[in-house]
């Protein structure tokens, strides 16, 4: 009798506040469960590392038994592990690694690194297969803000990325400063509905370097300055105005670098992931800035744009399908950066 092909994958992905694991059957999401922890670390404005670890201990057995019972599908029955290796926090990394580390072991079946950049790219081919390369895809999430260039699947060519914060980090710094909560892109976003995005006026950060590195540190700055200068708190009634302007600068600062790339690299197909693509005034500047160079734009669902374990499942099994074969390797290691 032939054997079974592998078909069943369960993927885990802890590397930073969503304790999360999916179930994919040739490459299809047949579940994902995300379990976020926004209200732990909500009161601190920002992820408290060793909070984030402890609580993936506390709820990744849940996470994986509630992912397979969606699914249908049984712990036994399963072919191929996947997992984040990085980068993230490393002590919530190691949590998702030990744990999907001793399931492939226990089972003895292969185990896939995948690196958490490159998923979140992944996560715009979930639902659009049959993209055309090449790809420029535009990577902003809460850790990481970087220009891809991906010449065929999974080659993945660095452009640019911060120099110092991210654009997500900038947001919620922004919105921890104001005492609007943590994530600050969403709370931002809601309280900047109806404002003026060209109330208040910010200068566009330039590099002194030619290239395609971004920096939102001196824009945060500015932020800063202007809400101690207008006395702008939570009740204030320029607020929207101020956060509507804010979110516009931070859209143009990261469409500029799209731009440049366009013409030097001119790929087939535009790409927009990570977290902060969650954003409506950064998906609808995105899409007109791919129908204006006659592009597609391909921006994943939002559930599929902050972290979750189906973008994981969707690159392990690309790679599976890619490079052939996948082996148990007891030594696969996170890495933090
Ligand atoms: O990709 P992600 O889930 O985690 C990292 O890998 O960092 O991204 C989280 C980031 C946070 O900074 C959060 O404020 C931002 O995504 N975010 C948003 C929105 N939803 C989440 N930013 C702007 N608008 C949103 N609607
Ligand atoms: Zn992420």
């Amino acid at each position: 009798m032939p054997r079974k092909k592998a078909s069943l994958l369960l993927a885990v992905e802890t590397s930073c506040d969503e304790t999360s694991a999916a179930v994919l059957q040739e490459g299809k999401i047949l579940s994902n469960v995300i379990l976020s922890q926004d209200e732990i670390h909500s009161p601190y404005g920002g992820v408290v590392p060793e909070l984030a670890s402890r609580q993936h201990i506390k709820a990744i057995d849940f996470v994986v038994s509630e992912s397979l019972e969606k699914s249908g599908a049984k712990l036994q029955e399963l072919d191929l592990f996947a997992v984040t290796q990085g980068p993230g926090l490393i002590g919530s990394l190691l949590v998702g690694l030990t744990f999907t580390k001793g399931l492939a072991y226990y089972y003895q079946k292969p185990l896939i690194g995948v690196d958490h950049l490159q998923a979140h790219i992944e996560a715009a081919f979930v639902e659009n297969p049959d993209v055309k390369y090449p790809v420029l895809a535009l990577l902003v999430s809460g850790g990481h803000t970087s220009l891809y260039f991906l010449e065929a699947p999974l080659s993945y060519k660095l452009l640019g990325k911060t120099r110092d914060d991210a654009a997500g980090e900038g947001l919620d710094k922004v919105a921890k400063f104001l005492g609007l909560g943590y994530p600050g892109g969403p709370v931002i976003e809601k309280n900047a509905e109806g404002g003026d995005p060209q109330r208040f006026k910010f200068s566009l950060p330039r590099m002194k370097t030619s290239g395609y590195d971004f920096s939102f540190s001196g824009l945060k700055t500015a932020a800063l300055k202007i809400i101690r200068e207008n006395n702008l708190d939570a009740r204030h009634p320029e607020l929207r105005h101020f956060l509507a302007s804010f979110e516009e600068t931070v859209v143009r600062a990261l469409l500029e670098n799209v731009k440049k790339a366009l013409m030097e690299f001119r790929p087939n197909s535009l790409v927009l992931c990570g977290g902060v693509a969650r954003n409506k005034r950064l998906r609808s500047h995105f899409a007109e800035l791919a129908a204006e160079n006659k592009l597609p734009a391909f921006i994943p669902s939002p559930r599929l744009c902050t972290d979750n374990a189906g973008m994981v499942g969707a690159l392990a099994w690309k790679k599976y399908q890619l490079q052939g074969q996948a082996v148990l390797d007891l030594e696969l290691d996170a890495y933090p950066r």
